[in-house]
């Protein structure tokens, strides 16, 4: 076996060349791969072919797959998904490592709020502790999956073995954010190569804060969809109107407000049906962690008293154990300057479900279709569309795979991660449970107020530097399990 030592020379190798590294991310970080704006499609392609160039230059085999349907120039009409092997070495007998991430990053809008643009990445706060890098994208997802790309790149170039020894094979989206339409079949289609692999790493979630690193042992699933309430076939006079016909617009907030009862549960029948409770032993467990409530409402501008949801479950245990429902965006009539009195002709609602084990995303989504049919006005009609989701995951917490990634962290933080969850989605997980069996380990470093999706996104730098080297030491873990 290759000696172990090997890994001391890539941490120094990363701490020698820590400016190289920052500065390969902000590269990375000034193509707008914004996957779900049609407009940004090239820079989407470019920012899939950079990663594949940096996972070459740390020794893998990188192609790039088409996605959807190929056209004659070659491309596919979904965004390519990056692959990657390293072979592991011929003594190598510990697990082969799906690592998971995407290069495709939210919408920079509203863009006025941004400190400075999106996709021009600067350094704010330099030599404080809470250095950091600002842009789209810094911290969800690029700049984590820079962490294992510059772990790789750290083996490399300190003499050792490909990915350290360890069989890994890496898979890079870019349709995350937007669904993850194309993925499904990819995942089939790519049975035999994924079938191979024995547990997925995921570096896309967060820790309790910057000195506490975490290992998620839990996502929430998703359902999202639109619903559209059609009215009179065109916009009319209020005056004319109004209080003689239904209006979309009263009727559809009217529908929507009865989608939870006064306990603030959603009152879909069956709702809750597939829901499994937190053990007593989890809820203690996240007692334990002692996390500050007032601190975490009062980031976003609220007092004590905005604790408010489900009846009978905690703030923590309403994020990590318990399903919702959201409006995320309504809209129909007027919606510009100045009045104007109108009844619309449609109005329009964009509603998602956050989902718990075992909850079924097409079955929750069946079921809220079926809640508003048995509600529509007299005359209307609706239209509703799927725009997709997942399951939730729960990792099991005693396996070989996650006790190497919690010495992993141990050794590059100086302190061992503690065990959370998320109320977050990434679908990548449950698809993958579910096709291959397979467990995932998040192994995230963001903090809660990196700003993730909304304007002045960042990823500080010390938290860069702490996944980097876990992922370092999350190979040498590995390679000693064999
Ligand atoms: N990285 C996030 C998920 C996440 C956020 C995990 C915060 C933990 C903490 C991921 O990129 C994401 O945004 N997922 C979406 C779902 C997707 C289907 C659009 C989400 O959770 O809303
Ligand atoms: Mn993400
Ligand atoms: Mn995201």
């Amino acid at each position: 076996m290759a000696p172990i030592g090997n890994a001391d020379k890539a941490l120094a190798w990363l701490d020698a060349n820590e400016a190289g590294s920052i500065e390969r991310l902000m590269d990375w970080l000034r193509m707008p791969s914004v996957g779900t704006d049609p407009e940004h499609r090239a820079d989407t392609r470019r920012a899939a072919e950079w990663a594949g160039e940096r996972l070459r230059e740390a020794g893998l085999e990188a192609e790039l797959c088409e996605t959807g349907d190929v056209g004659p120039d070659g491309h596919g009409t979904g965004h390519p998904i990056v692959m990657a092997e390293a072979p592991g070495s011929p003594d190598y007998r510990g697990p082969h490592v799906l690592f998971y991430g995407h290069y495709d990053v939210q919408p920079s809008d509203p863009d006025e709020l941004w400190r400075s643009p999106a996709f021009e990445p600067v350094i704010e706060d330099a030599g404080k502790p809470s250095e950091r890098i600002v842009a789209r994208g810094a911290c969800d997802d690029k700049g984590q999956v820079h962490m294992f790309l510059e772990a790789l790149r750290a083996w490399r170039e300190a003499g050792g073995e490909v990915a350290g020894g360890v069989r890994v094979t890496v898979m890079l989206e870019g349709e995350e954010e937007s669904g993850s339409v194309h993925l499904e079949r990819f995942v089939r289609e790519q049975r035999e190569r994924l079938g191979r692999c024995d547990v997925v790493v995921i570096s896309d979630t967060g820790m309790l804060g910057r000195d506490r690193p975490a290992i998620t042992y839990g996502v929430r699933g998703l359902t999202y969809t639109e619903i559209t309430l059609h009215g009179p076939d065109h916009d009319l006079h209020s005056g004319m109107w109004g209080g003689k016909i239904p209006n979309p617009n009263n009727e559809l907030v009217r529908i929507l407000g009865q989608l939870w009862d006064d306990k603030r549960r959603v009152a879909i029948p069956g709702f809750y049906d597939d829901v499994r409770e937190a053990t007593a032993e989890e809820r203690a467990a996240w007692k334990q962690l002692g996390i500050d409530k007032a601190a975490s409402l009062r980031g976003i501008g609220f007092g004590p008293e905005a604790d408010v949801g489900e009846a009978g479950y905690s703030m923590l245990e309403r994020e990590w154990g318990r399903p919702t429902a959201e409006v995320n965006g309504i809209f129909g009539g007027y919606t510009g300057a100045g009045a104007k009195t109108v009844i619309p002709t449609h109005a329009t609602a964009k509603v998602s479900f956050r989902l718990v084990a075992d909850q079924d995303p097409a079955k929750i989504r069946d079921a809220f279709f079926a809640w508003l049919d048995e509600r529509t006005p007299p005359g209307c009609r609706w239209t509703k569309t799927d725009h997709g989701g997942g399951h939730g995951v729960t990792t099991p917490v005693d396996s070989d795979a996650l006790r190497a990634a919690s010495r992993a962290i141990e050794a590059a933080a100086g302190r061992k991660p503690e065990l959370i969850k998320s109320g977050g989605s990434i679908p990548v997980a449950g698809l993958l449970k579910a096709e291959l069996g397979l467990d995932t380990i998040f192994m995230g470093f963001g903090l809660d107020d990196d700003r993730v999706h909304s304007p002045n996104e960042k990823f500080e730098l010390a938290c860069f530097r702490m996944g980097a080297r876990s992922h370092v030491r999350l190979l040498e873990e590995l390679r000693k399990l064999g």
